[in-house]
């Protein structure tokens, strides 16, 4: 009896042991699932977060930036006093415009043009250095000392185009901001997709939840006319053959214009500027680099066709394109929608704006040439095939009807004050003379 108690007792307390091990390894691991869930859900939640944020928020929180753009500083009292301010009209029923890319050669001029004739202006733009920054900064100093503001951020920022249009009812909105230039698509393509696809819907997100809701004018781009023969090239034409990818994004912008307008009554209206160029410019266009190129002496390469043709383009100078883009302003409707939602159809309208006098490349130089007193060294070679189109040329009759569009300076005009602005910019010096004779590296000094 007392060996079958003990061996009793001790099955019993064997059996006890296991269900006490069981238990603590049942505790042990539940504790242990317990953290992990935790864990995991810490990170989902993380995860979700950073995954929710707009691209700029993102953009800061991982401290990468797309080339070297300068992180956005914006918020708080005095910042949104110097945003009111600068939105502000100062003339009786006055625009309060919002102008993306005011940095930017076209950003630049317009927000002057708006801010002369008593509109308030707001600029945005993120400063970033697709090309010399310093050039959008000095433009920037040029347009603050006319009380102009630009906001440093990026059209990808939902919080921040939200906060703006929570501090300003803008009624218009200049949307110049985008990646410009063809041939630098071959090495940065996703900066193409981030400002001229992603960063649009950006802008036309923010303005459909606006209240009110701006009308938009935004820049497009006679590169959508692509592989179209049919000269000159009107609004109707074939768009549906981009050269470039440049030129893919700003068809793709104007597909999306047609959704936001149809589903939330956005006015928008496209403007397909033809190669424009000025004081101020951009250094990446041809007739700047050339100007550069030529006074140092060093040769420029100028592109024929396949068939031998000169390559030609409807240089379009500044102040046209800036009356241009204040005339469709003037004529944009109101948006139709309103809280998010549309009420009724909106206006939508696309159309050129260029000089309608083509100027082949070649010429171009020649003109340089007579006002730098230099004569260019030349590297004619066949066109690559990597985006650029041979000829452009714009049938303007559209814009002259509905705004009185009517460009009012040739080459030889506009390149005259190019050159004047170039070389007072620069401090270069030219002694006009005998170009031929004389080596380009003594004409001038800087
Ligand atoms: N200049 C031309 O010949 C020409 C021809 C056709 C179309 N366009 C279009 O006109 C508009 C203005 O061109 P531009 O010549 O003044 O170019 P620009 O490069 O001088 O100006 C664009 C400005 O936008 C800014 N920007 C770019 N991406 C941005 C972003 N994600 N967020 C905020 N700012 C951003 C840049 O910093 C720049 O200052 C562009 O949309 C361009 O595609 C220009």
């Amino acid at each position: 009896m007392a060996m079958a108690d003990g061996k009793g007792k001790l099955e019993r307390y064997n059996s006890y042991i296991r269900k006490m091990n069981s238990s603590k390894a049942l505790a042990a691991s539940s504790k242990l699932l317990f953290r992990a869930s935790i864990l995991i859900a810490l990170f989902l939640v993380f995860f979700l977060t950073l995954t929710s944020y707009p691209t700029e928020v993102r953009r800061r929180l991982s401290s990468t930036s797309s080339f070297g753009a300068a992180s956005a500083r914006w918020g708080g009292p005095l910042w949104e006093k110097q945003v009111r301010h600068s939105s502000t009209p100062r003339r009786p029923n006055g625009f309060s415009v919002l102008v993306t890319g005011a940095a930017g050669f076209v950003g630049s001029h317009s927000s002057l043009a708006l801010k002369k004739r008593g509109d308030g202006v707001l600029g945005l733009d993120n400063f970033n250095d697709y090309y010399d920054p310093s050039l959008k900064r000095a433009r920037q100093a040029l347009l603050a000392k006319q009380s102009i503001f630009i906001v440093d951020g990026d059209i990808n920022n939902a919080y921040l185009l939200a906060k703006l249009f929570d501090v300003v009812p803008f009624s218009h909105v200049l949307h110049l901001a985008a990646q410009a230039g063809v041939r630098y698509a071959l090495q940065n393509p996703s900066s193409y997709v981030h400002s001229n696809v992603a960063g649009l819907v950006s802008l036309f997100e923010a303005s459909r939840q606006a209240s009110p809701q701006p009308a938009i004018v935004w820049a497009s781009s006679s590169s959508v006319y692509g592989l179209n023969e049919k000269a000159p090239f009107s609004e109707v034409d074939r768009t549906d053959r981009p050269a470039s990818l440049y030129a893919a994004t700003k068809k793709s912008g104007e597909a999306i214009a047609h959704a936001y307008n149809h589903i939330y009554g956005l006015s928008l209206t496209a403007l397909r500027f033809f190669t424009v160029y000025g004081p101020w410019g951009r250094p990446d266009m041809a007739y700047f680099s050339f100007t550069k190129d030529i006074l140092q002496g060093k040769a420029i390469t100028i592109f024929e066709r396949a068939d031998g043709q000169d390559v030609a383009r409807d240089f379009t100078y500044i102040d046209d394109i800036v009356r241009g883009c204040i005339g469709a302003l003037d004529t944009a409707q109101r948006s139709t929608g309103s809280g998010g939602r549309k009420r009724g159809p909106a206006q939508l309208r696309v159309y050129n704006l260029g000089n309608t006098s083509p100027v082949t490349v070649k010429g171009l130089v020649g003109i340089l040439e007579g006002l730098l007193g230099l004569t260019a060294k030349k590297n004619v070679v066949r066109m690559p095939g990597n985006g650029d189109v041979p000829f452009t040329h714009a049938n303007v009759s559209s814009s002259v009807r509905d705004f009185g569009y009517r460009p009012t300076t040739d080459l030889a005009t506009g390149l005259r004050k190019f050159v004047k602005w170039y070389v007072n910019y620069y401090g270069i010096k030219i002694t006009k003379g005998d170009a031929a004779s004389s080596s380009s590296s003594s004409r001038y000094s800087s």
